[in-house]
């Protein structure tokens, strides 16, 4: 009955100073705004996903779903101004020095959406839905540690 108070303490402890991802304390909290933007999107592509995975297509569901992703596509953007390369961002520097690649990438995501939202059967949203993947995908390996 001694120890766990002592165990406790050290656990609270390094749960605030041993935390290796430390809370965003900028005005404005840009980089978490961000990341929570992402997740955002992450969470309103995953639905899309199941509903191929699971086989059972459903237009107009699907089509809700879609226009979803359209409307959360464009979050993250808007925190990435000059000055927020710092931690607890997963951004790399090349986010920043390399701003027309970047672009590129946010395009090849935006068109990627609006092919999803374009799409009207099960094959077309499958393809579309692959496209989209692989627009996060090749975005992170470039820009994203
Ligand atoms: C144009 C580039 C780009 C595209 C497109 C992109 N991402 Fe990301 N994503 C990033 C970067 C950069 C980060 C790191 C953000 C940071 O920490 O500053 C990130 C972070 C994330 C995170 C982690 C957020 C956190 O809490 O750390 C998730 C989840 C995510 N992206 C999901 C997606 C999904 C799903 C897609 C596609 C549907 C996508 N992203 C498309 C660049 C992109």
């Amino acid at each position: 009955m001694f120890r766990l108070p002592v165990f406790s303490v050290l656990l609270m402890v390094c749960l605030s100073a041993c935390n290796p991802t430390p809370e965003d304390d900028r005005p404005g909290q840009p980089v978490k705004h961000r990341q929570e933007a992402f997740k955002v999107i992450l969470r309103a592509s995953e639905p899309i996903g199941l509903m191929l995975g699971d086989d059972k297509f459903d237009a107009e569901n699907f089509a809700r779903l879609a226009a979803r992703l359209s409307e959360v596509r464009d979050g993250p953007w808007a925190y990435y101004g000059a000055d927020t390369n710092y931690p607890p961002s997963k951004s790399r520097d090349e986010v920043w020095s390399q701003p027309d690649k970047f672009a590129v990438e946010r395009q090849r995501f935006q068109n990627a959406t609006d092919t999803l939202r374009a799409a009207t059967t099960r094959d077309a949203a499958q393809t579309a839905y692959n496209e989209l993947r692989a627009s996060c995908k090749a975005c992170h390996n470039g820009f994203r540690r």
